[in-house]
């Protein structure tokens, strides 16, 4: 269904994001159908030049990152079409009377803050003192959202002086993966799990985000972030929320995001024990850590592992076991619900029965798969074997219906409809620097160096005695 007409203004016009994901996101979204004609994109950065080369500069992105099987001449053409460009200065008055005229009444007006978050204040100022955003406007932010408690209560406070939280979309792209909502529907839409999904019946969650890239590139960025603020904070930290949180009574923003983030408030503090970070070294052909941030005392971890406690009623006694690192053995993203075994075995021979497992593969591979415990055919007597009930989208669903949206196109379509309950609020970003900002005081107090770690591995060691020491275990990564 085609979303209504809009003026999409993309500050950071030119930058990676919008080259990267923000403008083939919404090729692919024009070229499906869902965007109407009457739509307008305009880029928005620094230099001056004409609409004319930007149209060429974002036709030189496309054929880059998509796959020519993905794209064809005739719909390109008709997007650049919908594209303008205004050069404008963030901090001066530069272009503002240039993008005013540019917009139109009547239809859905967006702003995306692709640009530094130092800048936002600059933009939110500007855009209201030159009148060009009226009060149903909307704007897009994305991470790093601060870098502290501190620094998001400024962002947020900045943000709020010239807009409402209803038109303020901030962005976690973990929330628009495909099956980042499938765990929703899977839990609140069947009966079969909710009533076994706390304590009573989980022995523990395991969630993984490993990736095979390191930090090169964006050493300077990373150096002072650190795996911590740059993965645990905004995009585990989502996850865990979506599996923990209690059932929201409607699908919508306000009560998923309330539900959302109770939970955060309920993580009791993390004991220094039960962490442990990671920095890779160099590797056969890839250069270490610190020569990627070229910082060669960098204490930063490019690799953590936690154990974390929801202090409710749910999940007293059922821990959540956070992993996630640069550099690893292989790129995966799941999330392990792992139960308990049967009270009692009714079967005489120890045979090995263990207990379900409920998979959750966000990348790659999406979709889902639950052990089960069943006899082994054949005359040998009561043997029982795990099988897995796979639910891989790609083979239920045919290869078509799982070609899905990537996670930007489907955010951005939802800022145009108006829909936040996959953005984040602010109060909801707040909370997790709250629970952030003491673990990672706490080793600046220490002067803590991370262990080093083997490139293309699991990580350290101690992450996997993290699990070991509580009688558990990791899913392999890349199994
Ligand atoms: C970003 C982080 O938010 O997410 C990156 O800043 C990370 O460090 C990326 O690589 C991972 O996203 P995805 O979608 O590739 O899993």
């Amino acid at each position: 269904i085609p979303v209504e007409a809009f003026d999409l203004v993309i500050f950071g016009g030119t930058g990676d994001l919008a080259r990267r994901k923000i403008l083939p996101g919404l090729y692919r979204r024009f070229r499906d159908g869902q965007i109407p004609d009457d739509a307008r994109i305009v880029g928005a950065a620094r230099s001056d030049m004409s609409a004319e080369a930007y149209r060429a500069q974002v036709a030189d992105a496309l054929n880059e990152v998509l796959p020519a099987s993905k794209r064809d001449a005739e719909s390109v053409e008709a997007f650049l079409a919908r594209l303008d460009y205004v050069g404008i200065d963030a901090t001066g008055t530069h272009g503002w009377p240039d993008l005013s005229q540019k917009m139109r009444a009547g239809v859905v007006q967006a702003f995306y803050f692709s640009v530094a978050p130092a800048l936002f204040g600059d933009l939110a100022k500007r855009l209201h003192k030159h009148k060009i955003a009226g009060p149903e406007a909307r704007i897009v932010v994305e991470k790093p959202f601060g870098h502290d408690l501190a620094s998001a209560r400024d962002l947020n406070a900045m943000l709020a002086r010239h807009f409402d939280e209803q038109q303020i979309y901030r962005i976690d792209h973990y929330l628009g993966k495909e099956t980042v909502q499938n765990l929703m529907a899977v839990r609140f839409g069947n009966l079969l799990f909710e009533p076994l999904w706390r304590n009573q019946y989980i022995d523990h969650v395991q969630i993984t985000v490993a990736e095979t890239v390191g930090v090169g590139g964006r050493g300077a960025y990373y150096d002072k972030s650190g795996a911590m603020r740059d993965m645990v904070q905004n995009h585990l930290m989502q996850l865990l929320c979506l599996i923990a949180m209690e059932p929201p009574a409607k699908f919508d923003p306000d009560a998923v995001r309330d539900e959302k983030l109770k939970v955060i408030r309920a993580l009791d503090p993390v004991e220094p024990g039960d962490v442990v970070r990671g920095q890779y070294r160099a590797g056969a052909d890839t250069p270490s850590y610190r020569d990627d941030a070229e910082n060669p005392a960098s204490r930063t971890e490019s690799f953590i592992a936690m154990k974390l406690h929801v202090s409710n009623w749910r999940w007293n006694g059922t821990p959540f076991y956070l992993r996630t690192g640069k550099r690893m053995k292989a790129r995966v993203s799941e999330i392990v619900v792992r139960f308990k075994e049967p009270p009692h075995s009714i079967f005489e021979e120890d045979t090995g029965q263990s207990a379900n497992e409920l998979t959750i593969r966000l990348q790659p591979n999406e979709g889902m798969d639950l052990t089960v415990t069943i006899k082994e055919p054949g005359p040998g007597g009561m043997r029982l074997i795990d099988v897995p009930l796979d639910m891989t989208f790609a083979e239920a669903l045919g290869e078509e219906a799982a070609d899905v949206p990537d996670a930007y196109e489907r955010l951005i379509m939802d800022v145009i409809r108006g829909n936040q309950t996959l953005f984040m609020r602010g109060d909801e970003v707040e909370a997790a620097w709250a629970w952030t900002d003491p673990v990672i005081a706490a080793w600046d107090a220490r002067e803590e160096k991370p262990i080093s770690y083997e490139a293309g591995s699991t990580g350290p060691e101690e992450a996997l005695i993290l699990m070991h020491r509580d009688g558990r275990r990791w899913r392999e990564i890349g199994s």
